[in-house]
């Protein structure tokens, strides 16, 4: 089969454009979240491992994905999931050792997948060996300044410094017994770093250097856009905050233009490479302001989560890929396209949901009112999947989803592990349903997720949307996702899009090559435009798209490139 993309490079300057390609390698890649407590379990002891995820490297490479990205694996208490790193130059004993993820590392780079790591900046864990110091060495010491300490209104400190809200529910702001408070605006066992202190900017360098010397290809900075705060007296109050300077750069607590220091110190480090270590922001901003996170002297790329956000419309998909697209070429970054991760409902369910469903009410009825339609839902989110498949960017997919996998919205309470639970009282069940431990096998203890039980609990319906149940269907949405995934990287060029306008309710554009994507977003079937057809999401009606699906058909080359 004749590839395009380097046969486009091929001119004249092999070795130089190799290279180039090999430090481009971000720019169009499909990247596969593994929340790795939840993947695989080599030894059995419930929780999923690093051993686990070497022994699925062939199903990772049949897949077809490029890169995969591993949510945090480092010694943690859990208290949010991994979120909350003890170490962060160290592996959870309960998940390997430092030598298992060497050995992780050459098992991917030999199945030709690369490898991204979760970095979390904004905050420690309680138990991070700063934060042991910070709480011993007392007010005023250089150990406090590492983290966000301040003294409690009232004569003896009692009351909080503001009256701030954690994103998990309850207070920002945590008393330590001598007057003063820390700040974190997660769970109480996340203390907010102070990144104006040199000392704490100095040792992520050190933990960046750490990874990309052990051969990690690029990283994921978990709330990107809340390192830079500004903490002068007087602190606002919560109403203040919410009006003040957003989205502008001036909100006291997010998305500040000085975060951006950081990450051109970050970009030094990642240049010091070959190829150059990429870097993936994870910024809650609005869509104006993420070209900042992704610029070529910053992180290179960043979410945008606008399409995970959306109804499942087609003036809204269109208009959202339009307005990414010009970003991101603005910015020299590469869109990104998201639907699914460990923070969110799953996409089959959301789009199995009428539109504006309130998910957090949703789940706190045990995924019951309203009732989701599962199939409607799944047709949906493979239709959309093929959608961002199609389109120039990155695409990133989460563990599970190749499966059909939908949120498991009836978990015991019990059972429940996310901190936003115990934290908003039980008025949220929070990000569990998404986190529950793969199905690769029809039946035994854990669905095959390994030899003994799995750390949450599988729902009997995981049965048949195991690996082992779908593996030879070719109708199956895993089979879907490796002939996508195989398609798109022999169909893959440059980065640009052209529209085709017909009907309101579909979505069509080309890609250079004769590479066609079409949604039908309506209520009845539309004709295919020209081409043979490549992939469908689901099946077409005599010859013609059906609702809720998307097609990729392939002109014959205008070149005298052989179609196959
Ligand atoms: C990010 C992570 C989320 C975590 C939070 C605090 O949003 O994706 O899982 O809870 O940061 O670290
Ligand atoms: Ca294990």
């Amino acid at each position: 089969m004749t590839d395009t993309g380097a046969e486009a490079l091929g001119t004249g300057r092999p070795g130089r454009d190799a290279e180039h390609a090999e430090a481009q390698w971000w720019r169009q890649a499909t990247v596969y979240q593994i929340y790795p407590r939840s993947f695989a379990d080599a030894n059995g002891d419930g929780i999923g491992d690093l051993p686990g995820i070497t022994s699925r490297v062939p199903y990772l490479r049949d897949l077809g994905v490029d890169a995969v990205w591993l949510s945090p694996f480092y010694p943690s208490a859990l208290a949010d999931g991994g979120y909350d790193v003890d170490d962060y130059r160290d592996v959870d004993p309960r998940i390997g050792t430092l030598e298992q993820f060497d050995e992780l590392v050459a098992a991917l780079h030999s199945a030709g997948i690369r490898i991204v790591v979760d970095i979390v900046p904004n905050h420690t864990s309680n138990r991070h060996v700063w934060f042991q110091e910070a709480l011993a060495a007392g007010p005023g010491s250089a150990a406090r300044e590492r983290y966000v300490f301040r003294r409690g209104r009232g004569p003896r400190g009692e009351e909080p410094p503001t009256d701030w809200t954690a994103a998990f529910g309850g207070p920002a702001w945590e008393p330590v017994g001598d007057g003063e408070w820390y700040l974190h605006l997660f769970a109480p066992e996340q203390p907010d770093l102070n990144w104006s202190n040199p000392e704490v900017r100095a040792d992520f360098l050190t933990t960046l250097r750490f990874w990309a010397d052990r051969g990690v290809d690029g990283f994921r900075v978990d709330v990107a856009h809340m390192l830079a705060k500004d903490l002068t007296e007087p602190l606002p109050s919560k109403d203040e905050l919410r009006t003040e300077g957003m989205p502008d750069g001036t909100h006291r607590l997010e998305d500040r233009d000085e975060v951006h220091e950081i990450y051109r110190e970050w970009r030094a480090v990642f240049n010091e490479y070959t190829p150059p270590r990429t870097a993936v922001a994870e910024a809650w901003v609005p869509a104006h302001r993420r070209s900042r996170y992704a610029s070529p002297d910053g992180l290179g790329q960043a979410f945008n989560f606008d399409l995970l956000q959306a109804p499942w419309d087609a003036a809204a998909f269109r208009g959202i890929i339009e307005e990414n697209l010009e970003l991101a070429d603005a910015s020299g970054a590469s869109s990104t396209w998201v639907f699914s991760n460990h923070d969110t409902v799953r996409h089959a369910t959301r789009y199995a949901l009428p539109a504006g469903t309130d998910l957090v009410a949703w789940l706190l009825s045990g995924g019951t009112d309203p009732r989701p339609d599962p199939e409607q839902g799944l047709r949906r989110a493979r239709a959309a999947t093929l959608l961002a498949l199609a389109l120039p960017g990155s695409t990133y997919l989460y563990q599970g989803e190749e499966l059909g996998l939908h949120e498991v919205a009836d978990l015991p309470e019990e059972s429940l592990q996310d901190p936003t639970w115990k934290r908003s009282l039980g008025t949220e069940r929070g990000r569990d349903g998404c986190r529950v431990p793969l199905p690769w096998t029809t039946s035994g203890p854990s669905y095959g997720f390994g030899p003994g039980g799995a750390h949450l609990p599988q729902p009997p319906h995981f049965a048949e949307h195991s690996v082992e149940a779908q593996q030879a269907d070719p109708a199956s949405t895993l089979a879907f996702y490796r002939r996508a995934l195989a398609e798109r990287r022999r169909l893959q060029t440059d980065e640009t899009l052209t529209w085709h306008d017909d009907k309101p309710d579909v979505v069509r554009f080309s890609r250079p090559g004769g590479w066609t994507c079409v949604t039908n977003f309506g209520s009845v079937p539309v004709p295919l435009p020209p081409g043979r057809l490549v992939v469908t999401s689901g099946p077409l009606e005599d010859g013609l798209l059906p609702p809720d699906t998307t097609a990729w058909l392939e002109l014959p080359a205008t070149d005298g490139r052989p179609t196959g």
